[in-house]
């Protein structure tokens, strides 16, 4: 599959139901402070990451770019009283966030369809933009925070984490290894990865204030542990949504990932910046 031809919303629409059963409720990767807690606090503590990256306040209004079905927007909307519209391209991810709002009975949190690179929102309608790991997954990086910084209020904030790349890949490398990368796009779309400093660059290109920028690939490690156990936990219900392919691609994935991680090639990282008052 080519970067060309490729379909982020209809691999989500694939993907959502099973990455609820392997990732959990909340559609990313954990931060530990120990390997033993449970995955559910650790991605939970990624999200507390975000928020106080964001430097939320009650009242704020917040475009959550990416939303998954809307977990993260649940908890900000409830716990820091900010009004969060969440948008992502996967018609399932916005159905199943919708349903899950209501049903908690939360109100101030509303999912529309829409392309993070091209969100046609009106300029300066929000104070924050959260981009909680999507932005791999959308191959123009620099649109993406383009139209986070157009959408932001003059005092406004992005927030942003994600998979990165740590070092160059040189070409014969990535030709060695093209079959480690063709399983990381089967199981998660075609991403491509950019270091924290590409990121910084993109927010700076348009005149936002980079203030934090944090390296968290040692305590996101442990998340790929937690992976093979849901796995192993899950493996008839993943098969059934996914396939079996799809189930033995993200199996081995895992262990792709890892060695990624501890050579020093992939890892995670956020950034947060300021658009000047
Ligand atoms: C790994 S999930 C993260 C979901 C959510 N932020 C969370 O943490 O639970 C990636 C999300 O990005 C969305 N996405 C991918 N490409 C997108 C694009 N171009 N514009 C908006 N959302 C996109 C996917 O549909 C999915 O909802």
């Amino acid at each position: 599959m080519t970067q060309e031809n490729y379909d982020p919303a209809a691999h989500y629409d694939r993907v959502t139901e099973a990455w609820g059963l392997l990732l959990g409720e909340e559609l990313h990767w954990g931060v530990f402070s120990s390997p033993d807690e449970p995955l559910a606090q650790a991605t939970n503590e990624l999200t507390t990451r975000m928020i106080s990256a964001s430097r939320l306040s009650p009242g704020l209004r917040v475009l959550d770019v990416g939303c998954g079905s809307g977990t993260p927007a649940r908890r900000i909307a409830t716990e820091h009283g900010v009004e969060v519209l969440g948008i992502t391209t996967s018609q399932v991810g916005i159905d199943a966030a919708t349903a899950k709002t209501a049903a908690a009975g939360i109100s101030g949190v509303t999912f529309e369809q829409r392309d993070g690179t091209d969100n046609q929102l009106p300029d300066e309608s929000f104070d924050r933009a959260w981009v909680l790991e999507s932005s791999h997954l959308m191959p123009d990086r620099q649109a993406l925070v383009s139209e986070c910084a157009r959408v932001l209020r003059p005092g406004g904030r992005m927030a942003l984490c994600d998979i990165i790349r740590r070092r160059d890949i040189p070409f014969a490398e990535l030709r060695e290894r093209r079959e480690d990368f063709a399983v990381l796009r089967a199981g998660y779309g075609a991403a491509r990865m950019d270091t924290l400093e590409q990121y910084a660059g993109y927010a700076e290109s348009v005149g936002l204030v980079v203030d934090e920028v944090t390296d968290l690939t040692t305590e996101t490690l442990p998340t790929l542990d937690k992976w093979r156990e849901t796995s192993a936990q899950h493996r008839d219900e993943v098969i059934s949504l996914i396939g079996k392919e799809g189930y033995d691609t993200f199996v081995i994935s895992l262990d792709i990932l890892e060695g990624f991680w501890r050579d020093g090639t992939l890892g995670y990282g956020l950034i947060s910046a300021a658009k000047p008052a």
